[in-house]
């Protein structure tokens, strides 16, 4: 237990904590720049004095006393230019120490120690009778004692906290631990190590259970790209921004390259990411993480909590169940009623559709029928829940404990919760308040929070942006919890597998080249042509229709493609072509995915479609459009949402969007952005040439890539679909404004007046006057607010979602009744 070491405040309670925080880091960015980089034996620096922090030469780390709560303080070590503090190493994280009298000195004897207002020892150095004289802070944000001789004896290196910066080792007897929450620094229950078998993992160590959920605890340490064979447990970020584990893990940044700032961080989520500082916003950027699906950490939502996305992620409790501690969804949700199994009359099972509580399976069964796995279920007390799996063969899983809930629309199999025939479950899911956030997502509405302040512009803009939130977020949550009941509701076990949801990671296969080969005969059908390579329709032995892509420029090393690939495999979502298998020999590098039938959006929509335009185009119905464009913009959401924010697609545009059998678009080509490394530098605009009408003016700008740029590419995907025929041709006219571009300036204009005389004019005339005025008109509003030349200015694409939504036709309307 810490020890209460919190003393009030000299001054009013009432103010706001950050307002706190800016006072002391203004007081210390003006420090900094005066202060020195070490100090030497029988020198000690003071809680009292802000001016008396070390800084590293080159000014980018500061140590110092930190305020972590109100009069409590911890000796850290964090980023100068980063616009929210940010605490790279602590040394008495659990112990803070009081605002006043405590100090941290070099004693005489070689030690450093942290002492409180009374005195006592709070923290020591191992360096006692040594020869130490200095402690000096480096450029690399290390902290070290030095003999005279220049030889460090001690370094805050060798005891991270929840951070690892770039040289920084991970070593056997080191982990990282989180924080238990946004603004604490407290250790939690998450941790990074070097476990038995020599691989690095990510476990949730809670009160009541211990669970490993990263790698993928579903599949070998081969499969997962690992080894353990080599014991040397080390793993290190370079200053390039790579990572490299002795277990073979590897990553490498989004923005590769020296000179950035960056820090590997185990956050208070149970997510590892990498953070890349922009040193001219102060702003963090997450350029890699380790979880794409932030409900796939465990001991996220505690016992018989349920994780769900929103789609941002957050917890629930099953019916019948109420949140334990309503301050703290650790500790899981508790049930409302007691569990008599001796009469089983008494009893029944609530079906909660693609959920899996992963862990304490008493019983697992292939091939058994519904029946005999819900008896057996009833039949033992032991048995709480069961799950029912549909992947290619039905299994059953019975649970004697409810940890590590999740729903997502990728798993295929249902919870049926067992229940007394009392309780009331009129209501799905409970849902939680705010409670788990997308790091990413926290760092963009930052951005938004410092540009409202500089503006000047005061609170009052951030309460109705909350509550536009909320609403958006309550309209959400009505919506799935509809669309799942109007989905699922009395459907039979063998029509799921058709909803789109059937391709899992379980399904994924490695295919040999001479497989391929045959599938393909000999890469005969050439279905299209990408900027990463030429697709293929192919055969496989079990009758399914694919679409093999050869890449050309892939990133070398089997392993690096395999982890890659595996990665991509794993983002699930009916919008997105799923990826069925990869091929890696020699030099070869295959994708192999599902076969879309009607070809690419391009082909239906525009009739100048080049190659075998043969005088069917323009032949999609309004409804079918609309269709395309909202689900568009749920796969690009999902990709740029659903804690994936590091996914950006970069070649939006209507050869990209296929079209199912029933004219449901299916984005194509993501991902590959990183496996061919398209994506990363910025510059490389040359070579996705042809497709310039799509890109965002960051491209041509040395600006930061964001998911913004997809959101432009979209804009103009969308209006292109109202208006029938490419409007990337005028969106480029050489030099002068083009005729389109002033239309459409035109047409802001009249938005802004109320004025929807346009809307004819905009509209494809092949449609013949078919179509929904409303929706017309919204599209191309939003559309032309996605091709904002400020970035910022663009809506992100959840909000697209959104908007798209509540012009739907005939809008659904919860139904909450059960089964
Ligand atoms: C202090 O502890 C560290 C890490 O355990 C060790 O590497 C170092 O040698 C120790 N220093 C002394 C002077 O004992
Ligand atoms: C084990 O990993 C270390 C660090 O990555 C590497 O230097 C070494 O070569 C590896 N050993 C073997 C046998 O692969
Ligand atoms: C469940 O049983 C316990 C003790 O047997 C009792 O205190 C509690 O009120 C019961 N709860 C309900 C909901 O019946
Ligand atoms: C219930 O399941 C547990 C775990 O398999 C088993 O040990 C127990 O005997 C079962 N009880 C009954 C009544 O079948």
């Amino acid at each position: 237990m810490p020890r209460n070491r919190t003393h009030p405040l000299p001054h009013s309670p009432m103010i706001p904590l950050f307002l706190l925080f800016l006072a002391v880091s203004f007081h210390s960015s003006f420090a900094s720049s005066t202060a020195k980089n070490f100090i030497n034996r029988g020198y000690s620096l003071s809680v009292e004095d802000h001016a008396s922090v070390l800084a590293s030469l080159d000014q980018s780390f500061t140590c110092g006393f930190y305020l972590v709560g109100s009069n409590a303080y911890s000796f850290s070590i964090w980023f100068t230019n980063s616009r929210e503090r940010t605490v790279a190493w602590m040394a008495n994280r659990d112990l803070p120490v009081n605002g006043r009298g405590s100090r941290v000195s070099l004693l005489r004897d070689g030690t450093m120690v942290l002492t409180d207002v009374d005195g006592s020892t709070v923290w020591s150095t191992n360096t006692t009778g040594t020869k130490v004289d200095k402690a000096e802070l480096l450029n690399t944000g290390n902290l070290v004692l030095k003999d005279p001789s220049g030889k460090i004896l001690w370094q805050s290196f060798d005891s991270p906290i929840d951070t690892l910066l770039p040289s920084q080792p991970l070593t056997k007897s080191k982990k990282l631990v989180s924080a238990t929450s946004k603004r604490t620094y407290y250790s939690g229950y998450f941790s990074l190590f070097f476990d038995s078998d020599n691989v690095l993992k990510l476990m949730y160590d809670g009160p009541e259970i211990s669970s490993l959920y990263w790698p993928n605890p579903d599949y070998s340490v081969f499969q997962n790209g690992r080894t353990s064979y080599n014991s040397s447990r080390i793993a290190v970020l370079d200053e390039m921004g790579r990572f490299l584990s002795s277990d073979r893990m590897e990553f490498m940044a989004s923005d590769m390259g020296f000179g950035t700032r960056r820090r590997l961080t185990l956050d208070y989520d149970g997510n590892l990411r990498l953070y890349s500082l922009n040193e001219l916003t102060g702003l963090w950027v997450i350029s890699w993480q380790a979880l794409a699906q932030l409900c796939n950490v465990h001991g996220l939502c505690g016992k018989n909590g349920i994780c769900l996305y929103t789609p941002q992620p957050k917890c629930s409790c099953p019916p019948g169940h109420e949140m334990s501690d309503p301050s703290d969804w650790s500790k899981g949700c508790r049930p409302t009623f007691n569990l008599s199994c001796e009469d089983t009359e008494k009893l029944r099972f609530v079906e909660i559709p693609h959920t899996d509580f992963y862990g304490f399976d008493f019983y697992y069964g292939p091939s058994t029928s519904f029946e005999s796995c819900m008896k057996l279920c009833l039949g033992n007390c032991t048995c709480k829940a069961f799950v029912y799996r549909l992947t290619g063969e039905a299994t059953c899983y019975t649970k004697s404990a409810l940890f590590n809930g999740y729903r997502s629309p990728r798993f295929v199999g249902n919870l049926y919760l067992k229940l007394p025939t009392s309780v009331e479950t009129s209501e799905t899911l409970v849902l939680g308040g705010t409670d788990i956030t997308c790091g990413i997502r926290e760092a963009e509405t930052n951005m938004g929070l410092l540009k409202t302040l500089d503006a000047g512009s005061g609170k009052t803009k951030w309460v109705y942006l909350y509550l536009f939130l909320c609403v958006i977020g309550a309209i959400e949550i009505v919506f799935i919890i509809s669309g799942w009941w109007c989905l699922f509701r009395g459907q039979k076990v063998s029509k799921l597998i058709q909803n789109g949801y059937h391709i899992i990671p379980n399904q994924f296969r490695k295919f040999t080249y001479a497989e391929l080969m045959k599938a393909t005969k000999i890469f005969k059908e050439e279905l299209g042509r990408g900027g990463s390579g030429a697709v293929y329709k192919g055969l496989l032995g079990d009758n399914t229709v694919v679409a093999v892509k050869k890449l050309e420029d892939v990133i070398e090393g089997e392993d690096a493609f395999w982890a890659e690939v595996s990665t991509f495999a794993r983002v699930n979502h009916v919008n997105i072509v799923g990826m069925l298998g990869f091929c890696s020999e020699g030099t070869k590098r295959l994708l192999v995915y599902e076969y879309v039938e009607n070809g690419s959006l391009s082909k239906n929509l525009f009739s100048d479609a080049s190659s075998n335009s043969n005088g069917e185009a323009s032949s999609l119905s309004w409804k079918e459009r609309f269709r395309i464009a909202l689900g568009t913009a749920k796969g690009l959401a999902y990709l740029h949402h659903e804690c994936l924010e590091w996914v950006i697609h970069c070649d939006v545009k209507p050869e990209n969007i296929l079209l199912n059998r029933n004219f449901d678009p299916k984005i194509s080509d993501f991902g590959l952005a990183k496996l061919s490394q398209r994506c990363g530098s910025g510059l490389q605009v040359s070579r996705i040439r042809g497709t310039m009408g799509y890109l965002a003016p960051e491209w041509a700008s040395n600006l930061p890539i964001t998911t913004k740029v997809d959101v432009y590419s979209f804009g103009v995907v969308l209006l292109e679909i109202v208006k029938g025929i490419r409007l990337s041709s005028w969106m480029v006219a050489n030099g002068e404004e083009a005729e389109q571009t002033r239309f459409l300036w035109l047409v802001k204009k009249k938005i802004e007046c109320g004025d929807d005389s346009w809307v004819e004019d905009i509209v494809d005339p092949a449609l013949k006057g078919q179509f929904n005025k409303k929706q017309a008109a919204r599209m191309v509003e939003i559309g032309i607010s996605c091709i904002e030349e400020d970035k910022s200015k663009r809506p992100a694409m959840d909000e697209v979602v959104q908007f798209l939504l509540e012009c739907e036709d005939g809008p659904k309307l919860p139904t909450l009744d059960m089964p």
